[in-house]
């Protein structure tokens, strides 16, 4: 049996696991026996691996419904989609493909369900219907949307290339579908040092993290001019450089230090490895099975219940994460009501000429990241 352990402090860098969501209300679970729920709850919660945090009792009070979701995916034929961040409950209940963002814009495009249920923030949602605009792409949450998209237009995208005319424009995917029309590519986080260094010419105007940006001015000096835009994760900007050297000093130099890009660059250069969700997951098991298991995943919570739920080796996991308020959103309830009577707010609909530029511009991204 592992004997994986969490080292989790409640301080000004983060807090504990989130609290587990329960159902917001009994569901009328008349439509399966008792035999079906227990054997649900215990796959759910063999799948989840918390047995304290996520005890049998929370598994079969959810199990209904994720019972009820599975079924209603089989019969009306819908792929769901769930980013790494959403609550386990939905990752290993309900979702048919988990990933980052990147894998996630390539599973919407290559799934052939006609209809996709994307269980994240909005801008994800988004980007599955331009790259598979005739599928119906149900969307939960729509009030869930991202601090990075939802500071950035795309009349500021035009400003920028008023200002700094001809320079190719790279945007984050974490961007409205209107911003990704104005920009020439989108770049992931498993991918922006690769799609940024190739585009040509040795300028290069990079929307919204200003993080990412400041990674991509170190990393390309001498090669690139990178002229950058101030958004932020509230979620990454809340880690300092500080705080990761304490952790240091404390484990010592066992400690591998595991940071999402999205992160300051004080953090990233104390960091041993930088990627995306789905990236630091695997390096972290990596670790994990190598024998390494003192490891610092300095992003959102959704990747540590990841790692403690895809691993059975030990694994001491220290500091803080921090949760996305709007990745933390969607419920199972909030899938199971898209699924059976969606509102039109939870259908993904974005204007034709809007689909077919930003189309382009993720066209692009596929094309410089393979
Ligand atoms: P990933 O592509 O690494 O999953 O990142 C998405 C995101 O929003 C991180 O905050
Ligand atoms: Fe946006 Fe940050 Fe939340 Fe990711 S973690 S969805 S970048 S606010």
């Amino acid at each position: 049996m592992s004997s994986k352990r969490l080292h989790m402090t409640a301080n000004r860098m983060g807090l504990i696991l989130p609290t587990v969501p329960l159902p917001r209300a009994e569901f009328d679970s008349l439509a399966f026996s008792e035999e079906e729920i227990e054997a649900e709850a215990i796959r759910l919660q063999a799948a989840i691996q918390q047995h304290q945090r996520w005890p049998l009792e929370t598994c079969r009070s959810i199990a209904p419904l994720t019972l009820e979701i599975n079924r209603l995916k089989k019969e009306n034929d819908v792929f769901l989609i769930a980013h790494t961040y959403q609550t386990p409950d939905i990752i290993y209940g309900v979702a048919d493909e988990v990933a980052d963002s990147y894998t996630l814009s390539k599973a919407a495009r290559d799934a052939p369900q006609q209809t996709i249920l994307f269980s994240s923030v909005r801008f994800m949602a988004e980007t599955a219907k331009i790259v598979s605009p005739h599928k119906t792409v149900l969307h939960p949450s729509p009030e869930a949307g991202c601090s990075l998209s939802d500071g950035i237009t795309a009349q500021d995208v035009l400003d920028l290339r008023a200002k700094y005319p001809g320079v190719p424009v790279a945007c984050y995917i974490n961007t409205t579908a209107a911003v990704k029309a104005e920009c020439d590519v989108s770049v992931t986080s498993s991918n922006y040092m690769r799609i940024c260094e190739r585009l040509p010419g040795d300028r290069l105007i990079f929307v919204p993290d200003r993080f990412m940006g400041a990674h991509l001015q170190t990393a390309l000096a001498g090669k690139k001019e990178v002229i950058v835009y101030d958004g932020e994760c509230e979620v990454h900007a809340v880690f300092t450089g500080e705080k990761v050297r304490e952790w240091k000093e404390r484990i010592g130099e066992n400690l591998s230090v595991l940071a999402h890009p999205e992160c300051n660059v004080d953090v990233l250069e104390e960091a041993d490895f930088v990627g995306s969700s789905e990236k630091l997951i695997r390096e972290a098991i990596r670790l994990g099975a190598e024998g390494a298991p003192d490891v610092m995943l300095i992003t959102e919570c959704g990747t540590a219940e990841r790692v403690l739920a895809e691993t059975e080796d030990d694994l001491n996991l220290y500091g803080a994460c921090v949760m996305c308020r709007h990745m933390k959103a969607t419920q199972l309830e909030d899938i199971l009501q898209a699924l059976k009577e969606p509102r039109p707010d939870q259908i993904i609909e974005i204007d034709a000429e809007i689909i077919a530029r930003a189309q382009r511009n993720l066209d692009e991204m596929f094309r410089l990241a393979e």
